[in-house]
């Protein structure tokens, strides 16, 4: 069969595919497998609750039946983009309507909308999405339609203490060339945990402006909502910043929705796009979450629930880590958000793709850190060097896992 060009790029296997193909494998493993690599959420019990009560009552009431037996607006579930619109007003203090907000088919789907609609053939030649902080989440690497959309600036990187670091975006070397059709940027960032500063995301803002491109901030993990965030950040939009949300973080990860809150202009592509591909979303999710938006309920949720539990998982991994870790050179990045500590073994001995087979074996799951550089040009050793390591699921499997990483750095130092 012939493939087209675009198709070829998935004929064969891509990085992405089978990290996930082997995340599969450890879903239907029969031994115990510590899993530390997907992107998966913890089952938070307070919103388990809450979803399960509401899924009851959307049943009991004869909700559900009206909502599964028909195509909804493209541009989502009024209720929802009406509330998620009130909310935002009400804890950021932005002025927005249900036109700047569109839901869609999960961040990832709202991502390959928006870099394709920024990057690609124009008539002023082609443009491509500047990631301006690498490493950056990796589920970003094949969404562009033509190849070579994407473009990575490595961090600058900032060593703190004796086993701690943090990335900055290096604006010395930051080029936002004229080929640039937007500039994204993950907060907290998938994979490292970093959080932009607020003063960081305000010069890119800068940048964008001046080359009149959108900033395109990735918030799945961020903030308002699900807001698993460990330090001082503001949330930030403007009718030049397209705020990228999704509900996956939340607990519901199953039902795929994203939500991008935009200008008028860019949500009424951006519903185009969704009636093209799907005719309509998927409103279960808009539903379980329309309330708690509603009443202003899933703030407390967030604050209470969500974010600390995170902010103690990454507190026990990092322990756990410096307990396991003791006598290795190793680094840890600054634990600032999302799910995921970010570990860097400077010099390591063997290529971390080699870490990473070999881990399997073991079964424990990680990603490595080479696979995290959508569009990076150069070679960069210090990505060969980092692992990314969730610390979402099971404590004891997290623990265990950290532990038999430490067993395998120490015996390919061994080996040398
Ligand atoms: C940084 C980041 N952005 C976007 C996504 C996509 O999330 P979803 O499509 O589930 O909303 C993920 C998933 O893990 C992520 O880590």
């Amino acid at each position: 069969m012939q493939y087209s060009n675009f198709g070829q790029r998935f004929a064969c296997v891509s990085g992405t595919r089978k990290l996930m193909d082997d995340l599969g494998a450890v879903a239907r493993a029969e031994r115990p497998v510590c899993n530390l690599g997907g992107g998966n959420p913890a089952a938070i019990p307070a919103l388990q609750t809450h979803f399960r009560e509401r899924m009851a009552a959307c049943v009991a009431s004869g909700e559900f039946d009206a909502l599964i037996a028909r195509y909804d607006d493209p541009q989502g579930y009024r209720p929802f983009l009406e509330a998620v619109a009130q909310y935002l007003n009400a804890t950021c203090g932005w002025r927005l309507t249900y036109r700047n907000i569109v839901a869609t088919a999960g961040s990832q789907a709202s991502f390959f909308m928006l870099f394709n609609l920024f990057a690609g053939a124009t008539n002023g030649g082609v443009r491509r999405i500047l990631f301006p902080c690498a490493p950056e989440y990796m589920g970003y690497s094949e969404l562009g339609v033509e190849p070579g959309l994407l473009r990575s600036c490595p961090a600058r990187i900032e060593l703190i203490g004796e086993h701690g670091f943090k990335y900055h975006v290096d604006f010395e070397q930051l080029q936002v060339a004229s080929d640039v059709g937007a500039i994204c940027v993950s907060r907290p960032s998938n994979p490292t945990g970093n959080v932009v500063t607020d003063e960081e995301l305000e010069q890119l803002g800068a940048r964008a402006a001046a080359a009149g491109v959108p900033l395109i901030v990735d918030g799945a993990y961020g903030l308002p909502f699900p807001g698993i965030v460990f330090c001082p950040a503001t949330p930030v939009w403007s009718d030049d910043t397209i705020l990228c949300l999704s509900l996956s973080k939340l607990g519901l990860p199953g039902l795929r929705t994203g939500i991008v809150v935009a200008s008028e202009d860019v949500v009424q592509v951006l519903t185009s796009f969704n009636a093209t591909l799907m005719l309509s979303n998927n409103p279960i999710a808009s539903v379980l979450v329309t309330d708690l938006l509603a009443s202003g309920e899933l703030r407390t949720l967030c604050e209470d629930f969500v974010g600390p539990f995170y902010a103690e998982r990454a507190a026990q991994a990092v322990a756990w880590c410096h307990e396991s870790f003791a006598g290795l050179d190793y680094r840890i990045h600054s634990a600032e958000g999302a799910i995921f500590l970010w570990l860097w073994f400077p010099g390591l001995p063997i290529p971390v793709e080699v870490l990473y087979e070999r881990l399997k074996v073991r079964g424990v799951l990680v990603i490595p850190g080479h696979h995290f550089t959508p569009g990076l040009d150069a070679d960069w050793r210090h990505v060969h060097e980092c692992l990314r390591v969730s610390y979402a699921q099971d404590s004891a499997g997290v623990r265990r896992g950290i532990g038999i990483i430490a067993e395998e750095v120490r015996k390919a130092w061994a080996e040398r």
